[in-house]
């Protein structure tokens, strides 16, 4: 058996689902429960900028946004992402790596990781280790972070993705790109405030687009 207090996992709900961090061997799709994914944290580092701050995924711990008004107001049990496992060696490396990621907010936090029913433990990328759930590190914004927006109104929050971008692209591709994401981790794995945003900013481009063309006039 391998020395498994030794190993290092990550979960990643948002853009670590397609941007995996460096030096992984294990890739495994699945879920953490008792959170929220919710599109409540300002990105002024990757998604927009500090003038213009683009919108990104946080954890709201689910206690908490019970108590809140949420215009999306159901959420799935699970939160799908998935968990990394960084190679043993790399692990001091890839910790370095991380502490840079966790500007804007993010703070570490660590949380029980369901692997997905059904995953093949034959494949050496999705190998499951003896104990589950895999105690994993997650990123979370909270609400006393400066980052935190908070509850949105979903049609302007999904007007504001489409206009902001930042250093890592336009902020309506991590929108999109975290959709597509999670729709390729499982048949389960939809998550209706980012489909629900996906489709919103789909119509809010579509218009811009009609209008640019002067197709609205004729
Ligand atoms: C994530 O994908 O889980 C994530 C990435 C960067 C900051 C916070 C969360």
């Amino acid at each position: 058996a391998e020395a498994e207090a030794d190993e290092f996992w990550l979960f990643g709900y948002g853009s670590l689902i397609w941007k995996p961090p460096p030096h992984f061997d294990r890739r495994i799709p699945g879920w953490v429960t008792g959170y929220v994914r919710r599109f409540w944290q300002a990105s002024e580092d990757h998604r927009g900028t500090p003038e213009a701050p683009g919108r990104v995924v946080t954890l709201i711990s689910r206690s908490y946004w019970e108590q809140l008004t949420d215009h999306h107001d159901s959420a799935p049990e699970k939160v799908w992402g998935v968990a990394y496992r960084i190679i043993p060696d790399r692990v001091a490396e890839v910790k370095d790596y991380l502490d840079i990621r966790e500007i804007n907010g993010y703070t570490i936090h660590y949380t029980p990781f369901h692997p997905a029913p059904g995953i093949n433990t034959n494949d050496p990328l999705t190998a499951l280790p003896e104990k589950l759930p895999i105690q994993t590190l997650v990123y979370i914004g909270t609400p006393d972070n400066e980052q935190f927006v908070g509850p949105q109104d979903p049609q302007k929050l999904a007007e504001h993705i489409y206009r902001s971008e930042g250093p890592s692209g336009l902020n309506r591709d991590y929108l999109w790109g975290l959709e597509k994401a999670l729709d390729e981790l499982s048949p389960e794995s939809g998550d209706e405030h980012v489909t629900d945003l996906s489709n919103r900013v789909r119509a809010v481009a579509a218009a811009e687009t009609t209008e640019g063309k002067g197709m609205v006039a004729s």
